[in-house]
C-alpha cells in the first residue's frame, strides 16, 4: 500500500467530498486527480486512467483543450462579470443563439443556470409560473419515473425518483412529487402502439388519479441514467407529447446528460423525434471546461408570461448567463460543430455496443446490456443467460466495495451504479475513438472476468 501523499492528507484534512463515504475517503487510495489530456487523466503519483465516465457525463470533448481555456480568460481580460438581470453580455447572447438554433422546434428561449440542479430547479419553477400567468392556479404536481435522479436541491430532489437519496430529507420536501414507473422491460405488446405501454399508460392514469387541473408537468430524461442507460421503446416520447396537450400538462426532457452529443445529436428530443416544452441541460453544454447549467423553453410559453399580468420569470441568480461560463460554452460548441463529434459518435456507437455485446456472450455474469450512443449500461446477473439474478448478499457485497475495487484496479473511471440493480454505467469522452474504446472494452472485460471469478468463489 503507498503512502499517502501530501495532497492526500490535506484533502482528508479540509475537503468535504460529494457523495463519498468517510471511510473511502480516509483510506490510503484516495485517488488526486492532477491533470488530463483527451480520454486519460493522470493522478499526483502519475498513474494514468482511462476517463470512461466522461468526468461525470461532461467532459464531452475530453481534458486538455487549450482552446476553451484560451476562450476563458480572453472574456475574464475583457469582462468577467455583469448580471443578465435587466442586461445582457455578448457571450450569453451567443450561445443562446446557438443552443436556440440546435434545439427541437420552437425552444428558443434559453434561461441559464449554473448546474442540472438548478436547471430542473427552474424548470419546476417556471412550470408553476406560467400555469398561474394562465389563471390555472391549482396546477402544481409533478409527474416524474422511479430511479430517476434529478439533482440534490429540494425540489429536484423531491422529482428525483431514488430513495436512499431522498429518505432523510422527506419533511423537507413539497408534496407534489409523483413517481411512476419507467420505461424499464416495458414493451409493446403484440399487435399494439406505444399507446399501449404500461409505462405510458402509468402516465396518464397518474395524471387522472391526481386531477388533470392540479398536475403541471413532466419530467423524463430521454435515456434515463438511474437504473442503467434506460432507451425508451419507439413511440414513447410521442405519447408522453400527446397526453401533456391532452391534459394541458407542460413536458420537460430533463437533458443534463442526454444533451450535447451524449446520444450521438445535439438533444436527445431530437433523437427521440419529439418536441418538449422545456429541455434542462447542464454538464456537456461546455464540456465542464465551466459550471453552466440552463433551460432550452419553447417561446409561445415565454410570451404568455411577458403577456401576462405577472410580466416576468419569478426566478434568478446571481452568476445564471455567467460571460465566462457562456464564453467556453460557446467555443465548446462551434468545436463540437467543427470537429465532427456528434458524427464520431454516430458512426462507433454500433461498435461500442456491439463490443459491450460481447463482453456479456463471453462471460454468464452480465445479463443485460443497455444503451445507444455513447452512454451504455451493463447489468451483473448470477448467470445471466440463465436469468438466475445475484443473491442479495452477493449485491451486497459487490455494492459496498468489491466491485469499486476491481474498477480502481483496472484504472478506468466508469461508474459501479447500485440504484435498481448492480452495474457499470459507461460514458466516454466523445473524441473517444475505436482506439480509445477497444481500450475501454478490454479494461471492462478485465472487471466482467473478475466480478465472475469472484462469483464463482462465493459459490
Ligand atoms: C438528468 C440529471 N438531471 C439533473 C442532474 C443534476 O445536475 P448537477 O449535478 O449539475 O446539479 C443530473 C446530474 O447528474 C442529471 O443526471
Amino acid at each position: 500500500m503507498r503512502s499517502s501523499t501530501s495532497e492526500q492528507v490535506l484533502a482528508k484534512d479540509h475537503l468535504l467530498p460529494h457523495y463519498t463515504k468517510g471511510v473511502a475517503w480516509k483510506a490510503s487510495n484516495h485517488t488526486v486527480i492532477d491533470r488530463g489530456e483527451g480520454c486519460y487523466v493522470w493522478d499526483t503519483d502519475g498513474n494514468k486512467y482511462l476517463d470512461g465516465l466522461a468526468g461525470l457525463f461532461c467532459t464531452n470533448m475530453g481534458h486538455g483543450r487549450a482552446d476553451f481555456a484560451a476562450a476563458a480568460m480572453k472574456q475574464m481580460e475583457k469582462l468577467a462579470y455583469f448580471p443578465t438581470w435587466g442586461y445582457s453580455n455578448p457571450p450569453a447572447i451567443e450561445a443562446a443563439k446557438l443552443i436556440a438554433e440546435h434545439a427541437p422546434g420552437d425552444l428558443d428561449q434559453v434561461f441559464f443556470v449554473n448546474s442540472g440542479s438548478e436547471a430542473v430547479e427552474s424548470a419546476l419553477k417556471f412550470a408553476r409560473n406560467y400555469h398561474v400567468s394562465q389563471g390555472d392556479t391549482a396546477r402544481y404536481k409533478v409527474i416524474s419515473r422511479e430511479w430517476s435522479y434529478h439533482g440534490t436541491t429540494l425540489g429536484a430532489l423531491a422529482v428525483t425518483g431514488v430513495p436512499k437519496f431522498k429518505k432523510d430529507f422527506a419533511p423537507m420536501m413539497w408534496d407534489g412529487a409523483r413517481h411512476v414507473m419507467n420505461t424499464h422491460n416495458d414493451e409493446i405488446p403484440a399487435g399494439g402502439t406505444a399507446a399501449d405501454l404500461a409505462s405510458v399508460q402509468a402516465i396518464e392514469a397518474q395524471i387522472l388519479a391526481e386531477g388533470p387541473e392540479t398536475v403541471s408537468l413532466v419530467i423524463a430524461e430521454p435515456v434515463q441514467n438511474g437504473r442503467g442507460a434506460l432507451v425508451p421503446p419507439d413511440g414513447y416520447w410521442q405519447e408522453l407529447r400527446r397526453i401533456c396537450d391532452k391534459y394541458g400538462v407542460l413536458l420537460c426532457a430533463d437533458e443534463v446528460i442526454n444533451a450535447f452529443g451524449r446520444l450521438g445529436h445535439f438533444t436527445g428530443s431530437e433523437r427521440f423525434g419529439v418536441v418538449p416544452d422545456m429541455i434542462t441541460f447542464a454538464k456537456g453544454v461546455t464540456s465542464a471546461y465551466q459550471p453552466l447549467g440552463g433551460v432550452m423553453i419553447r417561446k409561445p410559453l415565454v410570451e404568455a408570461i411577458w403577456d401576462s399580468k405577472a410580466g416576468f420569470f419569478n426566478h434568478g441568480s446571481t452568476f445564471g448567463g455567467h460571460p465566462v461560463a457562456t464564453a467556453v460554452a460557446v467555443a465548446n460548441m462551434k468545436a463540437m460543430k467543427e470537429e465532427k463529434v456528434f458524427e464520431n459518435v454516430l458512426s462507433n456507437e454500433d461498435y461500442f455496443k456491439n463490443g459491450l455485446n460481447q463482453i456479456m456472450a463471453n462471460h454468464s455474469c452480465l445479463g443485460d446490456v443497455r444503451g445507444t450512443g455513447y452512454f451504455y449500461a451493463v447489468e451483473f446477473w448470477k448467470d445471466g443467460p440463465n436469468r438466475v439474478p445475484l443473491s442479495d448478499d452477493e449485491a451486497a457485497a459487490l455494492q459496498s466495495g468489491v466491485l469499486s475495487g476491481f474498477v480502481r484496479d483496472a484504472k478506468v473511471m466508469i461508474r459501479p451504479d447500485d440504484r435498481g440493480a448492480t452495474m457499470l454505467v459507461l460514458s466516454p469522452p466523445l473524441v473517444a475513438d475505436r482506439k480509445v474504446l477497444d481500450d475501454l472494452l478490454s479494461r471492462v472485460d478485465q472487471i466482467v472476468e473478475r466480478v465472475g471469478d469472484w462469483l464463482e468463489g462465493n459459490r
